[in-house]
């Protein structure tokens, strides 16, 4: 699952998304996944139109960024890989 993750980050999130804490055009994803529940960061990859209307803390993150994240059309199972890559990211197992 974390090279599948892998995968779909280079192609599709690196562009906005470093692997430290350092900003791009988003946050960077170290320590995301201590930062933010499981579930969280699965409705931000998968539902983030949702997320940037209703929850505090992704409107936060716009206000920092001014872009809005856009929908990268993620099914339900690659976004549990790219969660897995983040917890890798962050020196789990
Ligand atoms: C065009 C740039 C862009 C792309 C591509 C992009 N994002 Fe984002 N992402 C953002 C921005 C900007 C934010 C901050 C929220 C906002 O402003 O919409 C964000 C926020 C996030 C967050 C919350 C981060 C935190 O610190 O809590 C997660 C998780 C995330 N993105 C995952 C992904 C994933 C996974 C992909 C690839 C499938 C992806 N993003 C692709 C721009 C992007």
């Amino acid at each position: 699952m974390v090279s599948t993750g892998k995968g779909i980050y280079e192609l599709k999130c690196q562009a906005c998304h470093k692997l430290t804490e350092e900003k791009l055009v988003g946050p960077g994803w170290k320590d995301v996944t201590k930062t933010r529940k499981p579930l969280w960061i699965m409705n931000m990859i998968t539902n983030v139109e949702m997320m940037l209307e209703t929850d505090p803390e992704a409107q936060k993150l716009l206000e920092l960024c001014m872009v809005r994240m856009p929908n990268q059309n993620i099914t339900t199972a690659d976004a549990r890989s790219v969660v897995e890559f983040m917890r890798y990211n962050d020196g789990e197992k």
